[in-house]
């Protein structure tokens, strides 16, 4: 088994790149394959919608210089887990989970790191269920284990978090504390949200289920 950045050391950047990008494709491929699978089985789809992104040079490095480590490649592959993202949006609380037990039983995802900041939102109030995989990238002479943060999150908490960012993003991390506060409640208006859907949800399918019945 290969490791990019190991062994030799001589891939360039563009090589890491290109491993990253093919990582992130065949996640997003496997999801839209379970969620077509799962579809055709319960005549419904978990995913809403799936996100890719490739974390940009500037991000990377600016990562690795929080973390007080030099810019090689080396480093990016050891330390940074997100250079490849996928970020999964589902309508209900539950398919969240529907989906982390899907990808938990896919033999050839490794998974390196979970966090649930579902059960255990932020202190900023956000919501999100995280985790690092592995997925195996065949290459012409060659096999590597690459790093693919997945996030999984609700429609309702996707709409808190891109604003939060935006926010965050304009006053550069110094929000004041009123501000602060008042997220922390729109999170917690967002959870309500969620919840009462997933009730309102739960008793439409029950319904529909006694309709079935002869
Ligand atoms: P990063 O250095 O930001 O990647 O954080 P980390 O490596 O400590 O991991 P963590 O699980 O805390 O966060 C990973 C990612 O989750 C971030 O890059 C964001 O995309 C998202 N995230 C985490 N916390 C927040 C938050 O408070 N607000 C928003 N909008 N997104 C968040
Ligand atoms: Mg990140």
């Amino acid at each position: 088994m290969d490791f990019i950045g190991g062994n030799d050391g001589v891939e360039t950047w563009q090589e890491v790149m290109l491993v990253y990008t093919a990582a992130m494709r065949q996640v997003e491929t496997k999801l839209e394959i379970l969620n077509e699978e799962f579809q055709h089985i319960h005549q419904y789809n978990p995913i809403e919608h799936i996100k890719t992104r490739i974390k940009t040079p500037e991000s990377i490095v600016q990562k690795l210089r929080r973390h007080g480590l030099d810019s090689t490649i080396e480093n990016m592959v050891n330390h940074v887990n997100d250079i490849a993202g996928v970020r999964i949006i589902c309508s209900f609380t539950s398919d969240i989970y529907r989906i982390v037990d899907m990808i938990e039983h896919q033999q050839d995802l490794k998974i390196i790191g979970v966090k649930d900041y579902i059960t255990f939102p932020k202190a900023s109030g956000y919501k999100s269920y995280h985790m690092i995989v592995t997925v195996p990238v065949y290459l012409s002479d060659r096999m590597v284990d690459t790093k693919v943060e997945i996030q999984i999150r609700t429609v309702a908490m996707d709409f808190w978090a891109s604003l939060e960012h935006k926010l965050h993003y304009k006053l550069e991390g110094e929000a004041p504390e009123h501000i602060r506060q008042e997220l922390v409640e729109c999170a917690r208006m967002v959870s309500d949200l969620d919840e009462k859907m997933r009730t309102l949800n739960d008793e439409i399918l029950a319904l529909s289920e006694e309709h079935k019945l002869p």
